[in-house]
């Protein structure tokens, strides 16, 4: 059997400057005592995401945060993977919304993002394949090297024209298994307890609290 290193109760850094996540992660580290500060608020940098998987780049952040902080961080990386684009976008989630000169959210359009995924399923006919899931890897740095990660998913169908305002990132054309609604317009609980965020986050509750 694995032992996990167990978090105590005390200071985390999130290690993200992604508002959308921050917020869902403050939601879940809630009811354990733990007082979460994120990266954006310490003003650390953001290293750059160059690995090639999930966990590497969740790593990454992790231990970037864990250092400069010189405190527990948790990282999240997560995209979405979609069937018929052999897994794509997949690590490559946030640069589909890169649009150069697009104000707001660091450049990042959601729309084009979401527009090109669908773009690119209707160039496979009517009868496409819709499935995908969403995927997030947890990773938990400590200043002394040790880590933990911990992945998640949630499977659904991609879904066109976009439909509802909250959550975040590609929220309103995503609806899970199961759900007549999109996440953009499930109240954020509903989400919180089903996501892919929630998957990965109740493995790491159940090894290290
Ligand atoms: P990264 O983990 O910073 O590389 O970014 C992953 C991207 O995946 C995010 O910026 C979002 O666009 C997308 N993503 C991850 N989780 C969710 C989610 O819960 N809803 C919608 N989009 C998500």
């Amino acid at each position: 059997m694995t032992t996990h290193r167990k978090l105590s109760p005390g200071k985390l850094v999130i290690a993200s400057h992604n508002q959308g996540k921050v917020r869902e992660i403050r939601a879940l580290l809630e009811p354990f005592g733990i007082e979460p500060i994120s990266a954006g608020d310490l003003n650390l940098p953001e290293p750059e995401e160059t690995g090639t998987t999930f966990a590497e780049n969740a790593l990454l952040k992790a231990r970037a945060s864990a250092a400069g902080a010189n405190c527990v961080a948790l990282a999240d990386d997560s995209g979405l993977c979609v069937t018929a684009l052999d897994n794509r976008p997949g690590v490559y989630t946030a640069d589909w919304a890169e649009r150069q000169w697009f104000e707001g959210d660091k450049g990042r359009d959601w729309y084009m993002a979401m527009g090109k995924v669908e773009g690119k399923l209707a160039e496979q006919g009517p009868d496409v394949n819709r499935s995908g899931y969403f995927i997030c890897t947890l990773a938990l740095a400590w200043p002394d090297g040790h880590s933990e990660v911990f992945e998640g998913r949630v499977s659904g169908n991609l879904i066109w024209p976009p439909r509802g305002t909250l959550g975040f990132g590609y929220d309103p054309v995503f609806q899970p298994i199961g759900f007549d609604q999109t996440f953009a317009e499930l109240d954020p609980a509903q989400k919180h307890a089903m996501s892919h965020r929630a998957d990965a986050f109740q493995k790491l509750v159940t090894a290290c609290f």
